[in-house]
């Protein structure tokens, strides 16, 4: 009777085998001539990834019990708000740099699906046949669509590419936006410009002390400034997205009651008119002179020279392996391990995406009763009103970083030892060390560029 038992056991483990061996080495045949979209989708359903990263995934019928289906809920809600891939596939040729890299890392680290669902789901987990087709689909999207082309060979597949610097502009649009950028004609009552908030000296953003932007009569906002060094790389602009492009950008401030003050455009416009000089400068350059479209368009023009290019992190990647410390270099690693790069990607590490602030544990739950729960805190769900948005915030454009502090759309880090350690307990959820704060720190150090009006 044992030994029926023990041959039973043993033939159960060996199917149990057969089988997982079968699922991960011959999956059902994704035709080779089936367009690359097509071979992805189907690589990342035969691996059951949208089990989990999918908001509408259906739950399983034991979700609600205790242990497994509890542990499993929470599986699937950190994973949908980590990346919802269901909802990726249904765009890939038109995917972002952020779910890109998302894609490469969950590749790289093999980590994907989590190790206890694959206790479960044995043959899960990409092959070899797999990943070739994912990583040669991933190198030729980011060669064509997002590679910048500095970079030396080597690194041409990197998350993270040299930042491009020049940009074509027109010098006349660019030296009236200039003026405009430090007008403070601008604001309601003549005492605030542009650059009051946007100290282009030391790093674009507002001063160090203030942890949210102090505008006219003295009223503070509800949100830190961030830089407008590289703002033109943005997807959209604001944490929350509300303007398309900067010249839309530019429009905001000066009619926000807290910011340039109570007032139209029309207002704005009429006091800039009573200067004839600076009618005539707008007239020479713009068929329909001096208007709110003419006045923001010259302002976007001026911040489109504002790119910072040539920090030691973009000579390293076009190949001086001098440029870099031994430090920096180790952090530039750790931020790919730990998956900052899957979030802060791209030319400007971050601008690319918006993304759930607290996946891996509640960001506002644990913040400072200090800081009240205001309207800013909604995130992307501001402007688009689309319940899933709420708490979503454009990821950090990190270059220059180490010169805007605080961080944070709250300002709630006063350093970036700080805003390191909360990114790793509320948007990964890892276990780190200092000395891997450390690094990350030196690297992100390494990020600062160069533009003739930053010292
Ligand atoms: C059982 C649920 C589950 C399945 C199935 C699953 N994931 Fe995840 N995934 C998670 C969770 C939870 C996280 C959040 C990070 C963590 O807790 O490790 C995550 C994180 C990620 C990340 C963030 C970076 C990383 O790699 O750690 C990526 C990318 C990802 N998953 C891709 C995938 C892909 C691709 C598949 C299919 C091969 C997959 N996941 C299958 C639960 C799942
Ligand atoms: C009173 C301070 C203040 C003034 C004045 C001000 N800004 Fe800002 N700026 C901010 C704050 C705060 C934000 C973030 C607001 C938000 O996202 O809701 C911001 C956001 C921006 C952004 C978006 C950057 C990004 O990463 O999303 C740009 C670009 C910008 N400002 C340019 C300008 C221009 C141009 C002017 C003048 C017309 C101006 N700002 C005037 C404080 C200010
Ligand atoms: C899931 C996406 C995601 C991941 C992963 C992520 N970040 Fe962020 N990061 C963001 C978002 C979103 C913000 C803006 C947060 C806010 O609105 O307050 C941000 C902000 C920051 C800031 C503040 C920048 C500033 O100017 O205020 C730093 C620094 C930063 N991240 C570094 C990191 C590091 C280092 C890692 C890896 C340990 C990391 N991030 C991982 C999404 C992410």
């Amino acid at each position: 009777m044992k030994r029926f038992i023990t041959i039973v056991l043993v033939a159960l483990v060996a199917a149990a085998c057969v089988v997982a061996i079968y699922r991960f080495n011959f999956r059902k045949s994704i035709p080779a001539d089936a367009p690359v979209e097509e071979q992805v989708a189907a690589i990342l359903a035969q691996n059951d990834c949208f089990v989990c990263h999918d908001h509408d995934a259906e739950r399983p019928f034991y979700i609600n019990y205790p242990l497994i289906g509890t542990r499993l809920q929470g599986h699937m809600h950190r994973a949908a708000r980590f990346t919802d891939l269901k909802s990726v596939v249904q765009k890939l040729d038109a995917i972002d740099e952020a779910s890109l890299a998302k894609l490469e890392q969950s590749m790289l680290s093999g980590s994907m699906p989590l190790l206890e669902y694959r206790l479960v789901h044995w043959g899960t987990g990409f092959n070899k046949a797999e990943k070739s087709v994912l990583a040669s689909w991933i190198r030729d999207v980011r060669a064509q669509r997002f590679a910048t082309g500095l970079a030396a060979e080597q690194f041409a597949n990197e998350p993270v590419q040299p930042l491009k610097g020049n940009i074509p502009t027109d010098p006349e649009k660019v030296a009236l936006g200039y003026k405009m950028f430090y007008d403070t004609r601008i604001s309601a009552d003549g005492t605030v410009s542009c650059a009051d908030c946007h100290i282009l000296e030391s790093g674009g953003a507002d001063v160090a002390d203030f942890r949210t932007s102090e505008g006219i009569d003295g009223q503070f906002g509800g949100v830190n400034a961030p830089t407008v060094y590289n703002a033109v790389y943005n997807c959209q602009q604001f944490w929350n997205g509300r303007a398309a492009t900067l010249a839309e950008q530019a429009a905001g401030p000066p009619v926000n009651p807290v910011e340039m003050g109570d007032q139209t455009w029309d207002d704005i416009v009429a006091r800039l008119r009573r200067d004839k000089a600076l009618v005539r400068q707008f007239e020479a350059l713009y068929p329909e002179g001096l208007t709110q479209a003419t006045v923001t368009d010259a302002i976007a023009e001026f911040e489109k020279t504002l790119t910072t290019p040539d920090s030691p992190f973009d000579r390293y990647l076009a190949g001086d392996a001098s440029a870099l410390t031994a430090e920096q270099i180790e952090g530039y690693r750790l931020f790919k391990e730990h998956d900052c790069a899957t979030c802060h990607a791209g030319q400007t590490l971050g601008g690319q995406s918006f993304e759930y602030l607290g996946i891996a544990e509640d960001y506002f739950a644990a913040r400072t009763p200090e800081i009240a729960m205001n309207d800013d805190d909604k995130g992307l769900f501001g402007f688009t009103g689309n319940e899933r948005d709420l708490h979503k915030f454009k990821v950090s454009n990190l270059r220059n970083v180490t010169l805007t502090p605080p961080y944070l759309h709250d300002g709630s880090a006063a350093t970036l030892d700080e805003a390191v350690k909360a990114m790793m307990r509320f948007q990964t959820g890892a276990d780190y060390t200092q000395q891997e704060v450390d690094r990350i720190v030196d690297f992100l150090g390494s990020l600062n560029g160069q533009n003739p009006y930053l010292q």
